[in-house]
C-alpha cells in the first residue's frame, strides 16, 4: 500500500541551537513530528509537519482515562553516515500489542514504517554522532474522543516525535528493592507500554530517590518475593556463570533491548536462563560471592549497570563495574551494531533511505 503523507517542512530550523554535547535526556526536539488520526474506522490525514503544540478540546478521553500508549526507539548513523533504525518492525508489534489490551486501534505497519522512514530522513541531521549518542525517537497514540463516560474511544491520534539524546544514565546505577508498592499485577497491563505503567511509578520512584536510590526493583504483586523489572527497564542478574532474566509472564514489559541482549548471549555461548527469580536468591548469591553482574536493560538506558541492590536497608554490592563481563560485552556489542561498526547478523537494522 502507498502511503501518501503531506509535509511541510519548517521555515525555522532550530538545529543551530541544539549543543550536541550538553543534551540533558529527554529536553531537546528535532524540527518536525508525524502526525495521523484514527476516524470511522479508517487512518486519515498522515502528515509531517513542524514539532509544536496539538490543540485539543478539554474533554479529550485520554486525559482523563488514561487510554494512551507509546513505545521508545532510537536511531543512528552508521559508519558512511547512513541514517538507520534498530528493530522497528518489533515496535510496531509491541505498539499494537498494547493497542489490542487497551482497546484501542492498531496501526497499519505501512503508516508506521512509511512516517518513521520520511520523519527520520527528514530529521536526519539531529541524529547524533557521539559514541553514545542517538536519536530518541517516541511513537505515542492517545484517545481523543470528546467525551465524558466510559467505553472504548473511537478516535485516536498516532504521534512521532524525537530528540537527540545521550546515555539515560550518566553512571552505575544504585537500586532498592521496592516491598510497598507494585507496578503490575496478573491480568493487568504490566506487560504492555500503557501510559499509566509509568504514572504509577512516579510515586514510589520519587520516594526511592529521596532515599538516594536511582531506581527500584520491581517485585512481584501478591508476595513482593521475585523480582520483576527495575525502574523503566528489564533486568538481568549473573550468578556464577548463568545469566538469568525474569520470565515474560504476563506482568513484565517484552523489551526488545532484553530480547536482543538474549540473543547475542545466546549466541555467544552463554546460558541464558528466563524464570522466576527472587530476592533472596539475588541476596544468597551475593552473600557467597557469586553475584558477577547486575544491569537493566531498555531502550533508552540500553545497558545500565547496578552498583549496588539495598533489600531490607542493606547494600548487596556487586563488582566493579568497568571489570563485568557480561554488561560490558551487551552495551559494547550492541553500540556496534547500531551504528553498523560490525556486522548486523540478526537482521536488527533497518536503513532509512
Ligand atoms: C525506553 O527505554 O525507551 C523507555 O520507554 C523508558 C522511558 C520511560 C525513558
Amino acid at each position: 500500500m502507498a502511503i501518501s503523507i503531506k509535509i511541510t517542512k519548517t521555515t525555522h530550523s532550530r538545529i543551530n541551537t541544539c549543543d550536541f554535547n550538553n543534551i540533558q535526556f529527554g529536553t531537546v526536539f528535532s524540527d518536525h513530528m508525524f502526525v495521523v488520526d484514527y476516524e470511522d474506522g479508517n487512518w486519515i490525514n498522515p502528515e509531517i509537519l513542524p514539532f509544536g503544540p496539538l490543540s485539543l478540546s478539554p474533554s479529550t478521553f485520554a486525559l482523563h482515562y488514561g487510554q494512551a500508549i507509546f513505545e521508545g526507539m532510537k536511531a543512528y548513523k552508521n559508519t558512511n553516515g547512513e541514517a538507520q533504525l534498530f528493530r522497528p518492525k518489533d515496535n510496531i508489534k509491541r505498539l499494537n500489542q498494547s493497542a489490542k489490551r487497551m482497546a484501542m486501534a492498531e496501526l497499519p505497519e505501512e503508516i508506521f514504517m512509511e512516517g518513521l522512514k520520511q520523519l527520520i530522513a527528514i530529521d536526519s541531521n539531529w541524529i547524533p554522532t557521539k559514541s553514545g549518542s542517538s536519536l530518541y525517537i517516541r511513537p505515542y497514540m492517545f484517545a481523543t474522543d470528546e467525551f465524558v463516560g466510559v467505553r472504548p474511544a473511537k478516535h485516536f491520534k498516532f504521534v512521532i516525535f524525537t530528540c537527540p539524546v545521550n546515555a539515560y544514565y550518566p553512571k552505575p546505577i544504585r537500586v532498592v528493592v521496592e516491598e510497598k508498592y507494585v507496578r503490575a499485577f496478573d491480568g493487568g497491563v504490566g506487560a504492555t507500554k500503557a501510559a499509566g505503567n509509568y504514572g504509577i511509578s512516579m510515586l514510589p520512584t520519587y520516594e526511592a530517590n529521596q532515599k538516594g536510590f536511582d531506581q527500584i526493583i520491581w517485585t512481584d504483586g501478591r508476595e513482593h518475593k521475585y523480582i520483576e523489572e527495575s525502574g523503566t527497564m528489564n533486568v538481568f542478574f549473573v550468578i556464577g556463570d548463568k545469566v538469568i532474566t525474569p520470565l515474560l509472564d504476563g506482568t513484565i514489559l517484552e523489551g526488545i533491548t532484553r530480547n536482543s541482549c538474549i540473543k547475542l548471549l545466546q549466541n555467544k555461548g552463554y546460558t541464558v536462563e528466563e524464570r522466576k527469580i527472587s530476592v533472596d536468591e539475588i541476596v544468597d548469591a551475593s552473600n557467597k560471592g557469586v553475584l558477577k553482574d547486575a544491569f537493566g536493560t531498555g531502550t533508552a538506558a540500553i545497558v545500565a549497570k547496578i552498583a549496588a541492590i539495598n533489600y531490607k536497608g542493606v547494600d548487596y554490592k556487586l563488582p566493579n563495574p568497568e571489570e563485568r563481563e557480561v554488561s560490558n560485552y551487551l552495551y559494547k556489542t550492541l553500540g556496534e551494531i547500531q551504528t553498523g561498526l560490525i556486522p548486523d547478523n540478526f537482521n536488527w537494522i533497518e536503513r532509512v533511505n
